[in-house]
């Protein structure tokens, strides 16, 4: 496998075909790897940097493509833990996706949590928030898909917008291999996980693809495993 070139292609999990039972045990599954992975942790710093520098009024955080709704859960436990009012919203166009979010958030106890349908490249989001994020999606779309969802993003969000993704190496190849099958027996995992890599930006990609989105003075930093984070504020 070359890691020069971006070679992505389409993932089981955005299959419409994909039954319940494999999108269940599929979702189980990325969620000991967000676990792994610390997901929760990458975003967690700037969102407590944006709490600490206003007061009184709930922080609105959008999670765009939540998934099983790990990263939103995480980070409205986090945000009650520190103390900070926080109201997380987490879409994805998978209908059986929020549906399995909201038993999460129920399980959970975390009413400040809330899960909706919604396909972010074609429906448009009805407010604004706060911070705008998405983990683990954007190498899910081509470079055009990919430029949309950075200036939906933009006007969506009031402050700040957090983009965690994987990196295209040889490194993040054999980690999420390997990491796949020792944390899950989900085929649906196994084999989106390394595809995820070939298909996922360089630091360098995702530069040139926020500058032509048209946002300046983001951030681009490296988290384990393999991960980055694009920071984007507004002000
Ligand atoms: C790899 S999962 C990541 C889930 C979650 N963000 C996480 O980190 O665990 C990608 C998610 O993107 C969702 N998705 C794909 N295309 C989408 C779109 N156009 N709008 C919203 N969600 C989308 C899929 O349904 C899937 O749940």
């Amino acid at each position: 496998m070359k890691f020069q070139i971006r070679q992505r292609e389409p993932e089981l999990m955005d299959q419409p075909g994909l039954s319940e039972d494999e999108h269940c045990r599929a979702l189980a599954g990325l969620r000991r790897i967000n676990w792994w992975s610390r997901s929760d942790a990458i975003v967690w710093p700037a969102i407590l940097e944006l709490a600490g520098n206003r007061a009184g009024k709930p922080l609105q955080i959008l999670d765009i493509a939540s998934g099983g709704g790990d990263v939103a859960l995480s980070i409205a436990a986090r945000a009650e833990r520190a103390g900070i009012p926080v109201e997380v919203d987490g879409c994805d166009i998978s209908p059986f996706a929020v549906r399995y979010a909201t038993q999460q958030a129920a399980q959970r106890g975390l009413k400040q949590v809330r899960f909706f349908e919604c396909d972010v490249l074609s429906e448009s989001l009805d407010k604004q928030y706060d911070v705008v994020m998405c983990s683990l999606f954007l190498h899910h779309l081509d470079e055009e898909p990919a430029q949309q969802l950075l200036e939906i993003m933009a006007r969506s969000t009031r402050e700040l917008i957090l983009v965690n993704d994987l990196r295209r190496s040889r490194l993040g190849y054999s980690l999420a291999w390997s990491a796949c099958r020792i944390l899950t027996r989900s085929p649906v995992v196994h084999t989106d996980g390394p595809l995820s890599v070939a298909g996922a930006f360089t630091e360098a990609e995702v530069t040139a693809l926020a500058e032509k989105a048209g946002l300046t003075g983001f951030q681009i930093t490296s988290h384990w495993p393999q991960r980055w984070l694009l920071k984007w504020s507004r002000i």
